[in-house]
């Protein structure tokens, strides 16, 4: 694998929540595993002619997409356009209809065999899906258990770390996300905001390189969704990952992704850099679109 070149970035000094924690490591670099692009290297993520239906209901048609490596890509449209949909079909909670999805170069739903491309097994999957991390908007934590609890639990069970090293990782991100004082509380002793940030800690701590997020704040008020979102910029710019973003929030797309992808019925209609994507939409259902998100605020 490749290192990431600027390793001081995640010095916790730059941590808007960083405090002096005495669990922490020395090595504040190790919190999450460093990568970086190399120029001509594959897409961190590659959509190729990827279906999906539902019977009768076309809801990803025939999509093509290449996300960059560390790349930020905000989704955005209507409700029903297949958003969701596209996030779960890269999460491997939901099989292709067809197509296929490459993650880091290699193929996700498929491998190779005697030089041919055959359906994925469960290994292959797991495998290549474990480089992946996604936050939904209900949190989905487990309630009986701590947040610490909460975080250990995948990177033990999948990952077969020692409780010592999954709780010193864990005690790293939950103090990442700001909650190093919480991580004896359980899910109902904590705000909305606080679950979700133990939600991204738990996704962190299995160290993918590509981070989902399906309208995370969309359950919050705006207080609480500004702390889901502070987290999320910096894990943005203080970290190599890849992040995809359905999100309804227009004026955090604008400011933190890359790229605007806008999706009406299973399709891409409309892609760019935010500045261009927001202020001079060219297709029409784009426009009526950004108009009816404008007047609902
Ligand atoms: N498991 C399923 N079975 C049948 N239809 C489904 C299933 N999951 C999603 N759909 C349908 O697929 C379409 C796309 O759903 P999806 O959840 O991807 O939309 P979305 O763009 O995320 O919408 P929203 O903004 O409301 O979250 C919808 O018409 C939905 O009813
Ligand atoms: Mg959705």
């Amino acid at each position: 694998m490749t290192v990431k070149t600027d390793v001081d970035a995640l010095t916790p000094s730059h941590s808007a929540f960083a405090v002096e924690n005495p669990m922490k490591r020395d090595d504040p670099a190790s919190v999450l595993e460093p990568q970086a692009g190399v120029p001509g290297e594959a897409p961190m993520v590659r959509f190729v002619g990827v279906t999906k239906r539902y019977g009768a209901l076309t809801v990803l048609d025939e999509l093509d997409l290449d996300i960059g490596r560390n790349e930020k890509v905000a989704i955005i449209g209507p409700s029903g356009s297949g958003k969701s949909t596209l996030l779960r079909v890269l999460m491997t909670l939901d099989p292709l209809t067809g197509g296929m999805i490459e993650v880091d170069g290699e193929p996700l739903t498929h491998m190779r065999k005697n030089d041919e491309l055959v359906p994925a097994s469960p290994k292959h999957l797991r495998r290549v899906r474990s480089k992946i991390g996604m936050v939904f908007q209900s949190f989905n934590l487990f309630p009986h258990m701590t947040a610490l609890a909460n975080t250990i639990e995948a990177p033990m069970q999948v990952l077969g770390l020692s409780r010592k090293e999954a709780t010193e990782r864990a005690r790293d991100l939950l103090s990442l996300v700001g909650l190093e004082d919480k991580c004896n509380h359980y899910p109902s002793q904590l705000s909305g905001g606080q679950q979700q940030r133990v939600a991204i800690a738990r996704a962190l701590a299995m160290r993918p390189k590509v981070m989902l997020f399906d309208e995370v704040t969309s359950a919050l008020d705006p207080e609480l969704c500004g702390e889901v979102l502070n987290v999320i910029r910096r894990l943005g710019s203080e970290h190599n990952l890849t992040m995809l973003m359905v999100t309804h929030q227009m004026g955090f797309a604008r400011e933190f992704a890359d790229r605007v992808c806008f999706f009406s019925q299973g399709k891409i209609i409309e892609q760019g850099p935010p500045q261009q994507f927001f202020s001079a939409p060219q297709h029409e259902r784009t426009q009526q679109f950004l108009r009816a998100v404008k007047e609902a605020v």
